[in-house]
């Protein structure tokens, strides 16, 4: 018995014991000890993880990564550049703050570069993502944030002496770079063996209308917590679900583009909230010379027509003509692109000049390779080097690009890139892709170059155990083996596939079978009938039929590619669309529990009243829908018909706007002075469409404000009238009038607030809430549209009283 508990007691103290280990290892790394492969570092909220990251089975970097992604991210890596042997290798904090980073045979691979050597005390993983080095005082002896690698991280600054390089899933660095340039400015650089070049902001305008402060010597930049982000330059962006409370990170991806991305919770997966080319083709040096960049619909490289791919693991290095040019009279022709264009280069301009005039000048110099022409202005500008090609996928530009190549080289139409946003399979130009080669900027190892860099690794290992020929040719069949894995992976695209993914074309016929011959309605619009289906997948949809649609197959098409790259929390996804000979039919995502009219103006259904907090959210979300609409997309999309109609509500009451991206197709633009053909009810529409003026974003804004009042009201705005005939725009010239003056006068006396909100609500509401919607309901239904808000600013707003998001 005493025996017993004697060792039960020594049980206890051993897993004491064994405790206080774990916990010392986890927690911190004290001076002195070391971190092997086994053991990771985490932050005190369990965000991040810093250990060693796997490129490979058996090769490591000491890197720091995000643990609740549902693929690891990895945000800071010490040795991109030398991963070490997985196994044996070890980072150890000594007691001069230097952290030594030491592979399988001892040798140091990274060390961190300790500006005092003062005692250190531990190293520590922030819940920032911060790697620390903490001295004997508490002061920091360095830190991860001072060398970021191809991300940063809220709160992390970006100075002078920092960048961001892109770096692909194997950490091998990228072409590009984030960095203040020689002006100060923050940019995305193109970094060649001797020649960088600026391609973002756009370096063709100038320092004022990119709305940047140049020669700040300050140089910083941080993306704060709430996803907005501030330079010294006065760079700035805000991520389109801006707001506390959210995992974000920007990151340089291998493409070259500059994405801000949000973890979402439930799924770990990544979404895209802010991108700096929400075109990727517009990012420059993508296809290297004679190379043309073309959406497939992921975008892809090209060759322009009688040009070969150069190096195809690498599609950057180019095209090389297959052809020789000489200057002795040979014959020449001009081959014709259409809406395709090369940057820069130009050799000279002129303007409003006939396009046979153009190709004179082109045909009398010896160095020009072709000329990009401005059909109907006229603009002509013959080029030297054919770089940073690509194909526009706005149906609404007119430029052509004129190649010149020796008569005798054949070209045939098939073998010239189109843009096929629907992709080959569905696109109209089926056989196309046989006929010129086409790669995606597939994240691929490039053997090469892995070979020196994994050299190093192979190498050591060689020297321990066998004759190092046969540890490289079995290094070179692991690393074989291990692209083979990561083929077809690409990372950086991940923005675009979340886009893109899904959206395809679907057959008549398939919808019919869908929707069981249209048989189950689920209301009727002004654009079209809506009818619930199942697809194969059983995906449940809502099918859109659209009526009087006049554009012809090829706008329709343009019109949704828009659509297509359009995804927001907030917006109805649209899964694809079917334009069958009459037939013209979107398929979206089918929302629960309807259209916002049906629960907000229902009188007799009590049991399903909207909550304040719902009410308030709704409001959050429309606005969020809207701001993403106006400002994160491609393209400006112009809503047009906002109204309750067109707001659904999901499963929890979350707001989700449809019908959005029509406003081309449905024949509702600014010209248009037949008053009967705009769509929705009149309350809604900004004066501007019945003054006949130009139409823009800010006629959503003044549609929200409605929705604003009418979510206060929990009426429409057409039963605001106190009479019969009392014009439904009269009547809300007088509530606004009431209300601002209210408003101003009431110094901080709230009460006829309560007057104004639906009375269902029994008084149950926040009152600064109910005051910041109607402050903002009043400048959203300014006349004037200049004095109207933009639907970001009203998203800043509605969040800053928004007590769900304070911390
Ligand atoms: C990793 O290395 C071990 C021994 O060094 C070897 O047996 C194993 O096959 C390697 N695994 C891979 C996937 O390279
Ligand atoms: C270490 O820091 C010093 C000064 O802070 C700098 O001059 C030196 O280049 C740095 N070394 C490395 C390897 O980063
Ligand atoms: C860059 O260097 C290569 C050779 O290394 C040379 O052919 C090329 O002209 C150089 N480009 C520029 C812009 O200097
Ligand atoms: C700074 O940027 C903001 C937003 O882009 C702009 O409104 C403001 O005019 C800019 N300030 C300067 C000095 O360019
Ligand atoms: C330079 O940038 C800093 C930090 O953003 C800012 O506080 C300061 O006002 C700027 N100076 C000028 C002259 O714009
Ligand atoms: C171009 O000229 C070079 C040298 O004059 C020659 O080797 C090559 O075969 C020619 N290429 C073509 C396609 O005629
Ligand atoms: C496309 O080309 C392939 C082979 O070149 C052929 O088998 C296939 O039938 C073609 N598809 C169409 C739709 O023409």
């Amino acid at each position: 018995m005493v025996a017993n508990s004697a060792s039960l007691a020594l049980l206890l103290l051993l897993t004491l014991i064994r405790l206080l280990l774990c916990f010392a290892a986890h927690g911190f790394l004290l001076s002195g000890s070391s971190l092997s492969v086994e053991d990771v570092l985490h932050s005190p909220d369990g965000t991040f993880t810093c250990g060693f990251y796997r490129i490979s089975p058996n090769a490591s970097t000491f890197s720091i990564w995000f643990s609740s992604s549902s693929e690891k991210t990895v945000v800071w890596s010490a040795n991109p550049l030398h991963p070490v042997y997985t196994w044996g290798s070890k980072v150890e904090l000594k007691s001069d703050g230097r952290m030594v980073l030491r592979d399988y045979a001892g040798q140091v691979v990274w060390s961190n570069n300790v500006s005092s050597s003062s005692d250190a005390q531990q190293a520590q993983l922030l819940d920032t993502g911060n790697l620390i080095v903490r001295g004997k005082g508490g002061n920091i002896l360095w830190q991860s944030f001072d060398s970021p690698t191809d991300t940063l991280l809220p709160t992390q600054s970006i100075t002078a002496a920092t960048k961001l390089v892109s770096s692909n899933r194997l950490l091998d660095p990228g072409r590009y770079s984030f960095r203040f340039d020689d002006q100060y400015l923050l940019s995305l650089f193109h970094d060649e063996k001797n020649i960088s070049f600026i391609y973002w902001p756009n370096p063709s305008i100038t320092i004022w209308s990119k709305l940047r402060t140049p020669f700040n010597s300050t140089t910083d930049g941080v993306l704060d917590s709430w996803g907005h982000f501030l330079g010294s330059d006065n760079a700035t962006f805000t991520a389109a679900d801006w707001g506390p409370g959210i995992v974000r990170r920007l990151t340089l991806d291998y493409d070259g583009n500059l994405r801000l991305y949000s973890l979402g919770n439930a799924d770990g997966e990544w979404s895209v909230t802010w991108m700096a080319f929400p075109q990727l083709c517009k990012v420059r040096g993508l296809c290297g010379q004679n190379g043309i960049c073309v959406y497939t619909p992921v975008p892809a490289c090209s060759c322009a027509p009688g040009y070969e791919v150069t190096d195809p693991s690498d599609r950057s290095k180019g095209c090389s003509p297959s052809f020789n040019l000489s200057c002795d009279g040979q014959k020449v022709k001009f081959v014709e692109l259409r809406r395709t264009d090369f940057v820069g280069y130009d050799l000279s301009v002129h303007r409003s000049v006939p396009v046979e005039f153009c190709e004179n000048v082109c045909l009398n110099d010896c160095r020009c390779k072709g000329f990009a022409y401005l059909d109907g202005v006229g603009d002509c500008y013959p080029k030297s080097v054919l770089h940073g090609g690509l194909t526009i996928s706005d149906s609404t530009t007119t430029i052509t690009m004129y190649l010149k190549l020796p008569d005798e080289v054949e070209v045939s139409m098939s073998s010239i890139a189109h843009s096929q946003p629907f992709g080959p399979k569905n696109g109209p130009r089926c056989n196309t892709t046989d006929s010129f080669f086409i790669a995606d900027f597939l994240d691929t190892l490039n053997s090469g170059q892995s070979v020196s860099k994994f050299l190093y690794f192979y190498g050591f290992l060689s020297a321990i155990f066998l004759a190092e020929l046969m540890f490289v040719s079995l290094g070179w069949f692991l690393l074989r083996r291990e692209a083979q894995q990561l083929r077809g992976v690409w990372p950086a695209e991940a923005g675009y596939e979340l886009i893109a993914k899904h959206f395809r074309r679907y057959t008549y016929k398939e919808l019919v079978s869908a929707t069981r011959k249209f048989k189950d309605e689920l209301g009727r619009g002004a654009s079209g009938i809506v009818y619930k289906g199942v697809l194969k997948d059983n995906r449940v949809v809502a099918v859109k039929k659209l009526v009087c649609v006049n554009e012809g197959e090829e706008e329709f098409q343009h019109e949704l590619s828009v659509i297509s790259r359009i995804y927001h929390t907030n917006l109805v996804r649209v899964w694809g669309f079917c334009s069958d000979g009459p037939h013209r039919i979107l398929v979206s995502e089918f929302v629960e529990n309807g259209s916002l009219d049906r629960i907000l103006f229902d009188d007799e259904g009590s049991q399903d009243l909207l909550g304040w907090s719902q009410r308030f959210g709704i409001a959050v979300g429309v606005a969020k829908g809207l701001a993403y609409l106006h400002h994160e997309c491609s393209e400006w999309v112009i809503h047009c018909d906002m109204k309750p109609e067109n707001i659904l509500l999901g499963e929890n009451m979350e707001p989700k706007i449809a019908d959005f991206g029509l406003a081309k197709l449905l024949n509702r633009d600014g010209s248009n002075k037949d008053v009967s053909r705009i769509r929705g009810t009149r309350g809604y529409l900004a004066p501007e469409w019945l003054y006949s003026l130009p139409i823009t974003a800010k006629v959503d804004v003044y549609s929200f404000g409605v929705v604003l009042l009418e979510l206060l009201k929990g009426a429409r705005v057409s039963e605001l009238g106190q009479e019969e005939e009392e014009d439904v725009k009269m009547a809300l010239g007088r509530v606004i009038r009431l209300c601002s003056e209210q408003l101003r006068s009431d110094g901080g006396n709230q009460s006829w607030i309560a007057d104004f909100i639906d009375t269902r609500l029994n008084g149950h509401f926040n009152n600064s809430q109910a005051r910041m919607m109607m402050e903002l309901a009043i400048s959203c239904l300014e006349e004037d549209r200049a004095r109207r808000p933009t639907m970001e600013c009203v998203v800043q707003k509605l969040v800053s009283v928004d007590d769900a998001s304070t911390i």
